[in-house]
C-alpha cells in the first residue's frame, strides 16, 4: 500500500463531523444521563471477542458517534491498511519492511489450498516460521525435561524482556515446577549481579535475547554474564547460553552456537511470538506456547475479519482517537485486577508509546493533532489505594482500562469475590460519582472507562488479550497517518551515551551544556 493513499484522519469529511458532535454533544455528554434514556446501551456498545468480553458502555461515547468514528475509519482507508499488513506488504515504509508479527501465530497452510489461501504470497515466510518455531519447541522441551537446568535468565531489554516477562509473570500457574526463570534487561550492574548471586553455572541456561545483537546493555550484560560463567567454572557455552537473534552471525561471533532466529519484519515489541517467546516455551511448553499462539490467532482472524461495527480492535483504537483527539485526553490507566497481569502496564508502554509515540505522519509531515496517550498503571486494587484518589477527583479526566479475570485458580474463600467486587465498584463510582454540598466529598462521576474480561487467564485468553492490545493500536496509529512499526525516538539518546560515557571516563566537558558538564563533574569526584 503506498503511503498517499492512506488518508489522514483530519483530512477526512467525518473528522469535521466529528468536531462538530464533540461541539453539539460530546462535550457535554454524560454516560448516566445516556444509561437513564437508552435501556439498550449495555448490550449496544459492549461485545465478545475471542476469549475478550468488552463493555465500552461507560465511556463517553454513544452509537451516533461510533458510527462517525467508523466513517473516519472508512475515509482514513484502515480496512486497505489492514489488509497491506496482512498481505506483507511493507507497511514500516520508513524502514521498508513488512510488519507480520501476525504471521508467527497463523497455522500451517494446507498444501493442497496454497494457492487459495488469503496469505499465500507469504507461503514461504510461513515455512520459516514453523520450521523455526518447531525447533524452538523442541529445545524448550529439551530444557524442561532436563532437571539439572534449575535456573533460566532471560538478558534482553524493551521487546527483547518486557513481552516474555509480563508473560512468564501473566502464566504463573502454567510454570513449570523446579525451574526459575529471571529476567535481567538494565544495564546497570546491580540487577545483573544480584541474579548472580541467586544461580550456578552448572544449573543456569542463559538466553541472550536481542533482535539487532547489538543493543550496549544486552551486550554489556551477555558478556558480564558470560565472564562469570567461566570464572565460577562454567566450560559447555553450548550448553548453558543460547542466543534469539536475527542477527545469528554477531551471535556466532560473541561465541553462542546455539541460536533461534527471527526477521527484521517483527518489530521488537511485538516479538514475543517469536524465538523471544523461548522463556515462556519453556516456562509453559510446547502445548501452552502453541495455544498461546492460536489465542492471539483468533484475535488476528477477528480483526481481519469482522465488520468493523463489531470489531474490537477497530472500536477501541476509535474511541482512542475519540478521546485523543477530541476530548483530548492525553493518558490512559491500566488496571489489572488480577495480580499475575502486574507486567501488563509496563509491556502495554512499550507496545502503544513506542508504536504511536510520534509527531509526524508516515511521509514525514508533522501532525497537528496528538497521538499516543500516556499509558500507566498499577493492578487492583493496590492502585485504589494510591492514585485512584487522583482518577475520582482530580481536576483532569483519564480515562481507565480495567482488566478483569471471572475465574480464579486458587480457592481462598473470598477472595475473589472481593476483587471482583472492588473492579465493579471502582467502574461503577467513576461513572455514578457521588453529589456533595461539602466538596471535598463530591465525586463529579462520568469518569470514563473501558472493563475487558477473561474468562480465565490461560495461555489462550493472554494471547487474545495481547494481539487485541496490538491491533487497537494499530487502527489509531493507522488514523492517525503514522509509521507504528519503527522507533527513531531512542536513537539520539543512544549515541549522546556513547558520548559521555568516554566524557565520564576522561573528564573532558568541553561542548556540554552547563547541566551536563556540572553534574557529570560531581559524579566524577
Ligand atoms: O528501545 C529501542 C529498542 O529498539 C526496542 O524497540 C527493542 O525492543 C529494544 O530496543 C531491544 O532491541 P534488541 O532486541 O535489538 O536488543
Amino acid at each position: 500500500m503506498n503511503m498517499t493513499t492512506r488518508l489522514r484522519c483530519d483530512r477526512t469529511p467525518a473528522w469535521s463531523a466529528l468536531q462538530e458532535a464533540y461541539r453539539t454533544h460530546g462535550m457535554a455528554f454524560d454516560a448516566r444521563a445516556a444509561f437513564a434514556s437508552d435501556a439498550s446501551r449495555f448490550g449496544a456498545l459492549s461485545q465478545h471477542a475471542p476469549h475478550v468480553f468488552a463493555d465500552l458502555s461507560k465511556n463517553r461515547l454513544d452509537l451516533a458517534t461510533e458510527k462517525l468514528l467508523m466513517d473516519l475509519a472508512r475515509q482514513s482507508g484502515v480496512e486497505a491498511h489492514r489488509e497491506a499488513m496482512f498481505a506483507g506488504e511493507a507497511i514500516n515504509n520508513t524502514e521498508q519492511r513488512a510488519v507480520m508479527h501476525w504471521l508467527l501465530r497463523n497455522p500451517p497452510l494446507d498444501p493442497v489450498n496454497i494457492a487459495r489461501s488469503a496469505i499465500k504470497n507469504v507461503a514461504k515466510e510461513l515455512l520459516d516460521v514453523h520450521s523455526i518455531l518447531d525447533s524452538m519447541l523442541a529445545y524448550a522441551q529439551t530444557v524442561r525435561a532436563d532437571a539439572t537446568i534449575t535456573d533460566v535468565v532471560n538478558i534482553g531489554i524493551g521487546g527483547s524482556d518486557l513481552g516474555p516477562q509480563m508473560a512468564v509473570v501473566a502464566l504463573d500457574e502454567f510454570v513449570i515446577p523446579g525451574k526459575r526463570f529471571h529476567f535481567v534487561s538494565n544495564v546497570d550492574g546491580h540487577e545483573l549481579a544480584a541474579t548472580l548471586k541467586r544461580v550456578k553455572p552448572e544449573s543456569t541456561l542463559f538466553l541472550i535475547a536481542s533482535k539487532t545483537f547489538t543493543t550496549i546493555e544486552t551486550m554489556t550484560n551477555a558478556a558480564s554474564a558470560k565472564a562469570w560463567f567461566a570464572a565460577n567454572g562454567g566450560t559447555d557455552i553450548a550448553r548453558h547460553f543460547a542466543a534469539l537473534t536475527t542477527n545469528v552471525a554477531a551471535a556466532n561471533a560473541f561465541g553462542i552456537t546455539t541460536t533461534f532466529g527471527f526477521w527484521d519484519w517483527v518489530g521488537g515489541r511485538y516479538s514475543l511470538w517469536s524465538a523471544i517467546g523461548l522463556p515462556l516455551a519453556i516456562a509453559i511448553g510446547e502445548q501452552g506456547f502453541r495455544e498461546f499462539l492460536a489465542g492471539a490467532h483468533e484475535m488476528d482472524e477477528h480483526f481481519r475479519t469482522a465488520p468493523l461495527e463489531s470489531n474490537l480492535p477497530v472500536r477501541l483504537g476509535l474511541l482512542d482517537v475519540w478521546y485523543r483527539n477530541f476530548h483530548g485526553f492525553s493518558s490512559r490507566s491500566i488496571a489489572p485486577y488480577h495480580s499475575a497481569l502486574r507486567r501488563l502496564p509496563a509491556y502495554l508502554q512499550q507496545l502503544e508509546m513506542e508504536s504511536n509515540g510520534k509527531q509526524v505522519d508516515a511521509t514525514g509531515e508533522a501532525l497537528p493533532f496528538g497521538t499516543s496517550p500516556v499509558l500507566w498503571g498499577e493492578p487492583g486494587t493496590n492502585g485504589q489505594h494510591a492514585y485512584f484518589q487522583m482518577l475520582h477527583q482530580g481536576t483532569d479526566v483519564v480515562p481507565v482500562e480495567f482488566v478483569a479475570v471471572k475465574k480464579p485458580r486458587h480457592s481462598l474463600t473470598g477472595h475473589h469475590t472481593l476483587l471482583l467486587a472492588n473492579v465493579l465498584a471502582q467502574a461503577q463510582a467513576l461513572m455514578l460519582g457521588k453529589a456533595d454540598a461539602g466538596g471535598h466529598k463530591n465525586f463529579p462521576g462520568n469518569r470514563p472507562s473501558t472493563f475487558l474480561l477473561l474468562d480465565d487467564l490461560t495461555p489462550t485468553s493472554l494471547g487474545a488479550l495481547i494481539a487485541l492490545q496490538e491491533h487497537r493500536l494499530f487502527v489509531s496509529g493507522s488514523l492517525w497517518g503514522i509509521n507504528s512499526f519503527d522507533q527513531w525516538g531512542v536513537e539520539l539518546g543512544k549515541v549522546l551515551a556513547k558520548d559521555v560515557e568516554a566524557r565520564l571516563n576522561s573528564g573532558n566537558s568541553s561542548g556540554l551544556d552547563g547541566s551536563t558538564a556540572g553534574l557529570l563533574s560531581y559524579m566524577r569526584t
